[in-house]
């Protein structure tokens, strides 16, 4: 049996503003997905807990169960896009993941980074970094139509990386700074359509562009502080890109009130994905107290670290 560990992204800074041009910051961690792989004669993938809605119709007895969809489109894509890259292969896939689905932990884009990679080692095949993240762009953008090349080079590759999307290139960002606190709240909405959100807002208001234009040099400016290790910089910027991504429509009043609660404890945070709940990325500073004011807020979070390598098999 194979198994591959491909790591969640956090992002730091240019969410959003990335799908337009813009550089973005994100960190691989080293909580993510683990995908393991033994062949057979039949091709099974298997998850664990599904977060769906389930409706029953009296009468009828009809049930419907939503919301797994949006997941198993990613692995119908990443499954096919596997079989023209690497050749054919019949196997059962497990797949388990560090977080729930969609909270803006790049969870689609470790599950087609850790399902394409574990897809070519069961066949004996070393697929590079650059490769597998090309691929698994592909997957998003097949299943979210608009998709910048960030979560999946992110997870591919591991490390903190400054990437440009268009055309796609990246470095890497040499910082100590490499622990962040994760809040996760509810989500309300998928990418794809917090995404098409922000693209009609833009397309509405021409004002709009300024906001991307200064996230973009938010991007530029936290580069500097990360490599110098300037938490209090990077704490600082990270609220201000917040702001940046509120104006854009993303961020809810809770995330606001949470960040403010949490001031004397962190040097800064902001949502991180998407937006519109999710995962919000708290720089600590005072992380005994973080901790205990996050569980008295009964905030479900998760510690993380820079995770350098990228997907891989264990
Ligand atoms: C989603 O994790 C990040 C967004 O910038 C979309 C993307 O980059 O494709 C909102």
């Amino acid at each position: 049996m194979i198994r591959v560990f491909a790591p969640g992204v956090v992002k730091l800074f240019g969410e959003h503003a990335v799908v337009y041009g813009k550089p973005a910051i994100a960190v691989a961690v080293d909580k993510g997905v683990e995908v393991s792989c033994e062949r057979g004669d039949r091709t099974v993938v298997r998850t664990g807990k599904a977060y769906v809605d389930i409706e029953y119709e009296r009468g009828t007895g009809a049930t419907h169960a939503r919301g797994h969809e949006a997941f198993l489109s990613y692995v119908a894509s990443a499954l096919r896009r596997a079989e023209e890259a690497f050749g054919r292969l019949t196997a059962v896939f497990e797949i388990r993941g560090d977080f729930p689905p969609s909270v803006g932990a790049a969870t689609s884009a470790s599950v087609s980074v850790g399902l394409l990679k574990a897809y070519s080692a069961c066949l004996g095949v070393d697929v590079g970094a650059t490769e597998l993240a090309k691929l698994a762009h592909g997957v998003e953008l097949e299943v979210q139509g608009a998709a910048s090349p960030m979560d999946t080079a992110v997870s591919a590759i591991g490390g903190m990386l400054r990437i440009e999307p268009n055309p796609f290139s990246y470095r890497r960002i040499d910082s100590a700074v490499g622990e962040f606190v994760l809040a996760i709240l509810p989500r309300r909405g998928l990418t794809k359509d917090i995404v098409a959100d922000v693209r009609a807002l833009r397309s509405r208001r021409r004002s709009v562009d300024a906001v991307i234009e200064a996230i973009g040099r938010v991007v530029d400016e936290a580069e500097g502080c990360l490599a110098s290790n300037d938490l209090a910089c990077v704490g600082e910027l990270m609220e201000i890109n917040n702001w940046l991504l509120g104006a854009l429509g993303v961020v809810g009043h809770e995330v606001v009130a949470m960040l403010r609660y949490l001031k004397p404890y962190i040097f800064g945070g902001k949502i991180s994905g998407a937006g519109r709940g999710g995962i919000v990325v708290l720089l600590p500073k005072r992380r005994g107290e973080l901790r205990e004011a996050l569980a008295a807020m009964e905030v479900p979070s998760v510690e993380v670290a820079v995770d350098r390598n990228g997907a891989r098999v264990i």
